[in-house]
């Protein structure tokens, strides 16, 4: 079902944001009501970080100024996602109960201070994050506003104290059973760290398994670490969703998530959100297609399920080395992106810009002005009127991708933990070499996880495989078995999920559907790079060469002649001059491809458009690589976004429609029947 719940509370764009009045006298509410009504803001997220009013001692609650601000917005006719504060303790309770506070990697025990501040393992934190959830749920069940809740806020970090370190073995013990299993599992044979008692466990941290900046000395338990904390702060979040639930059944819950974030598997926590909801703050330097990456991730959690832009800065951020403005149209450009990757809300952080601390320059829809007549509030509310217009057959609509690039949580701790071959190697970065070329030949992606359905993609992609499971691989050979085009490319099929390297030949279990073996890898330093040729042109090969063998050289029968596999391009330089850089294999009905090198754009642009071409996937435009072009299918027809990003004139020529121009960094939204 397609966010029903949700768009079942709403029924137009949702436009609003995070919304602070506890922090204001309320002479200024009045104020804010009005400029906000104006803008055409319809929905405000309360509540974010009012712990301490909340609950100003252990067993004193007190609502009284949040039951005055919701009845407030309800009577100005405003939709609530309503949070449940519990991003950021009370001093108080730090104070009264230490193990609430969190230990930095170093072995530092935190103070009191900052935000997203708790140890997920604390026993205070448990008990009182919940019971405060549950509270907020019984008082406003009845309220009728609620289109959400909204639990906490950008969970994430990493605690590495005492009380994790015992949860963690527990975690362990529930996981390998015995400890043989768990000395197998991380090799614990290396360098004699054997252990016999559970309670031997050491968590692994600057004091003990540390190797270097973001690496460790034993993978295994290291990746283990990640999974378990990870888990600890989705346990916290469950605790108040479940609490929440059986309060108001029917009100949706989220939290909002961060897009490629490291410490937290979305994809496993998203089981757990009624829907997805995620913060969008591109850096100064990000190109349209890196955040437009951002949305198709959140948008595939649930494959698919249309998400809430939970926030997004109205003009500037303050936590950049250079906070630059969002210049005129890049608030409504950037918005509809949002939605034509599958936004059904569009909403700022924040709604009225801070007085005092770190967030008083952040960028707000009433300013410190607190006019109407500023540059941003005139953005926001133009936005808010074309918003208006928009019908609700937008809401809940769907996205027809026929490509889809593989990405794993596991997947990116494990290539970060390893120690070797290149400390270049970055798997976002690599991930964004297929994404981008992708979004510049104006194809839809979808990002699939190894449990996700795979019948509806004929290309997928798996920018540096490493560590591979083994069902995820059977899945994908009968993909490609059933005519799918499957891309794999270096330092995949490398280990399996204990971390164990996998014995017999890299690629692992893609030996066979590649026809491939890697024998070794050769990482190259920074600026340095071999060559190879394909269709006709030169490439460049950099970060890491796969020296590659047909699969069959394993068999020492082997005449010379691999059946089904075509070397499309050699290598021109080194010692492994000649030898495959890129392979095709057929298998079953399909093919698939491993790419034993990195390169540069040129050659991402021209190897995905040989693919479409072959593939026959439809372009959804022809268009400039920096005109971005989406649709989203409703039952009643399809939207057709239209973005330019330039800064100058574009022609777009659609499929079946005339050319369309647009001008310098424009949305345009076509409706068409189906
Ligand atoms: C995050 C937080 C907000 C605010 C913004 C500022 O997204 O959720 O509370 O701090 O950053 O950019
Ligand atoms: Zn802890």
């Amino acid at each position: 079902m397609q966010n029903k719940k949700f768009n079942d509370r709403v029924n137009k764009v949702l436009y609003g944001g995070d919304y602070n009045p506890e922090q204001w006298p309320e002479e200024i509410w009045q104020e804010d009501m009005k400029l906000l009504k104006e803008a055409h803001i319809n929905e405000l997220t309360l509540n974010v970080f009012s712990w301490a009013a909340l609950q100003p001692s252990e067993d004193v609650y007190d609502f009284s100024k949040l039951d005055k601000i919701m009845k407030l917005v309800k009577e100005n006719g405003f939709k609530v996602m309503l949070a449940t504060s519990t991003g950021a303790h009370p001093a108080w309770m730090a104070h009264r109960h230490p193990d609430i506070l969190r230990t930095e990697f170093d072995g530092r025990r935190r103070k009191f201070g900052g935000r997203h501040n708790s140890c997920p393992n604390s026993k205070t934190y448990m008990k009182y994050a919940p019971l405060l959830a549950k509270k907020l749920a019984e008082r406003y069940k009845d309220y009728g506003n609620i289109v959400a809740w909204h639990i906490s806020n950008e969970y994430g970090g990493c605690c590495y104290c005492e009380n994790c370190e015992k949860a963690f073995r527990q975690w362990l013990k529930d996981k390998y059973k015995t400890i043989e299993n768990l000395n197998r599992a991380w090799n614990l044979d290396f360098w004699g760290h054997t252990i016999y008692d559970w309670d031997e466990i050491v968590l692994p941290d600057l004091r003990s398994e540390y190797f270097a900046p973001g690496r460790t000395q034993f993978q295994g338990m290291s990746v283990d670490y990640k999974r378990f904390n990870s888990d600890s702060i989705l346990k916290c979040y469950k605790a108040e969703y479940d609490a929440i639930k059986e309060i108001t059944p029917d009100i949706p819950i989220t939290t909002n998530l961060m897009g490629f974030y490291y410490d937290l598997d979305y994809k496993k926590w998203s089981k757990y959100m009624d829907f997805v909801s995620w913060d969008n703050y591109p850096s100064n330097d990000m190109s349209p297609a890196e955040i437009a990456m951002g949305h198709d991730l959140m948008r595939s959690l649930k494959q698919g399920q249309s998400f809430v832009l939970m926030e997004q800065t109205p003009s500037v951020t303050n936590w950049q080395p250079y906070n630059a403005l969002k210049r005129p149209g890049v608030l409504a450009l950037w918005s509809y992106q949002a939605m034509a990757h599958g936004a059904d809300a569009i909403q700022y952080f924040q709604m009225r810009r801070t007085k005092g601390a770190c967030e008083a320059l952040h960028g707000a829809v009433i300013d410190h002005v607190s006019s109407s007549n500023t540059r941003v509030y005139r953005e926001v509310q133009a936005l808010g009127n074309e918003l208006e217009n928009i019908d609700e057959g937008l809401l809940g609509s769907k996205f027809d991708s026929k490509i889809a690039i593989y990405f794993d949580w596991n997947n990116w701790w494990a290539i970060n933990a390893s120690a070797g071959p290149s400390q270049e190697l970055d798997y976002i970065k690599e991930l964004r070499k297929y994404y981008c070329a992708c979004f510049r030949n104006h194809v839809t992606v979808d990002f699939v996880g190894k449990d996700d359905d795979l019948s509806g993609y004929k290309l997928l992609i798996a920018p540096v495989l490493f560590m591979s499971d083994k069902a995820f691989a059977e899945k994908v050979e009968d993909f490609v078995k059933s005519g799918g085009t499957f891309v794999i490319t270096y330092f995949s099929g490398m280990v399996d999920e204990e971390y164990l390297y996998i014995l017999g030949g890299y690629p692992g279990y893609y030996k066979d559907v590649t026809g491939i073996w890697v024998e070794e890898s050769d990482a190259l330093p920074n600026g340095a790079t071999n060559s190879f040729f394909y269709n006709g042109k030169a490439y460049d090969a950099s970060l890491i060469c796969d020296i590659i063998h047909p699969v069959d050289e394993l068999n020492e029968s082997f005449k010379g002649k691999a059946d089904g596999l075509e070397i499309l391009a050699r290598y021109e330089m080194d010692f492994y001059a000649n030898t495959p850089v890129i392979t095709k294999n057929q298998y079953g009905k399909g093919r698939a491809y491993y790419i034993g090198t990195s390169s540069t754009d040129d050659f991402y642009d021209d190897f995905i458009k040989g693919l479409l071409k072959e593939l026959q996937i439809k372009l959804i435009a022809e268009a400039d690589a920096d005109v971005e072009v989406t649709e989203r299918y409703s039952k009643d027809g399809v939207y057709t976004f239209i973005l330019n990003h330039s800064n100058e004139e574009k022609t777009v020529q659609l499929q079946g429609k005339d050319a369309i121009t647009i001008a310098p960094i424009t949305t345009k939204i076509l409706y068409k029947d189906l």
